[in-house]
């Protein structure tokens, strides 16, 4: 029996990709409970497209996926083509999905999961925006109880931002829903650019991808070839970072990250800063704590987890 019931919330994304195929390859730890799409990298009806390919590529074509909210709860959408491509997964060459969507809507079908659960039993992952989750959240709160965690992908401080000099992509594109997360009350770990920018490919994990000779091999190389070439040139690093599986890899493997469990607020008011992650790092504030933050991971545990799940898709 897989230890772990989840969700996974997303807007693939070649990394997003990378981070749903690790989920699908562990089942003996993880029982990925449905795929909800979002609105993100790209709009809603290629990450929800996205998701279906990708539950083909890894055989796993029993996966549920709903797609979720087009749109932020208060913005307009603002998506990333200049880093994922004009489909969201550029670099594959993947058939279309011959699989379908599911006919309820993603936030929908959160609360009715979440409702039947019992208290404490489920876990969100989130690889993009929040919209969904905050949604079902003001849709149902009677929902919160039944969540045991929400692992998310987003936010920065030491490293500032990715799409605005202080503000990174999931949390600037719902800041609002990112807030009404933030403050839910339940358990939350935040894994942000802080720990991400120290998870950079390396040019021999990426033959070591294509090495796998399988489909799910070639198209995790083709991906991640593309994708890291934004990185690299904005950067100038030694390999692009790679951020969405690092939640998965935090359910997988705990041991491999380090944080501290400290005040995180969002900023929703300026729109020099808009979608800021404010970390009370060195606790100078009487804020109460609300997310564990994520800022250290073993680079090379985290790589060599991937690749062994990966093989055996
Ligand atoms: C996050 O933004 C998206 O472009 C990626 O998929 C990831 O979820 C990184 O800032
Ligand atoms: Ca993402």
């Amino acid at each position: 029996m897989p230890s772990q019931k989840i969700i996974i919330d997303t807007d693939p994304g070649q990394d997003d990709a990378i981070g749903i195929l690790l989920a699908l390859a562990s089942p003996a730890e993880l029982d990925v409970l449905g795929i909800v799409t979002v609105a993100g990298n790209v709009p809603l009806s290629l990450t929800s497209r996205n998701a279906l390919i990708l539950c083909e590529l890894a055989n796993k074509t029993e996966t549920k996926v709903f797609a979720g909210c087009s749109r932020p709860l208060v913005r307009p959408l603002v998506t990333a083509e200049h880093v994922h491509g004009k489909t969201g997964l550029d670099g594959a060459e993947l058939p279309p999905p011959t699989m379908s969507l599911q006919k309820q809507h993603g936030v929908d079908w959160t609360i009715e999961t979440l409702l039947e659960a019992e208290d404490n039993s489920i876990t969100i992952c989130c690889f993009a925006p929040l919209t969904n989750v905050a949604m079902a959240m003001i849709k149902a709160p009677q929902i919160l109880p039944k969540i045991k965690n929400i692992v998310m992908m987003g936010g920065g401080y030491f490293e500032g931002g990715n799409i605005t000099p202080t503000s990174e992509f999931n949390i600037f594109v719902d800041p609002h829903a990112a807030s009404t997360v933030l403050s839910c009350g339940r358990p939350l770990v935040m894994l942000p650019l802080d720990v991400t920018h120290k998870a950079l490919m390396q040019r021999k994990w990426l033959e070591d991808l294509k090495a796998l000779g399988t489909p799910v091999g070639d198209a995790a190389f083709g991906m991640m070839s593309f994708y890291e070439r934004f990185d690299l040139e904005k950067y100038g690093s030694g390999g692009g970072p790679l951020h969405d599986p690092t939640v998965i890899a935090y359910l997988l493997q705990q041991e491999l990250f380090e944080g501290k469990f400290v005040n995180v607020e969002i900023e929703i008011s300026s729109e020099l800063t808009m979608g800021m992650t404010v970390v009370d790092w060195w606790k100078v504030t009487d804020r109460p704590p609300n997310v564990t933050y994520i800022n250290q991971i073993n680079a090379d545990g985290f790589f060599q987890l991937i690749l062994k799940r990966l093989a055996i898709l």
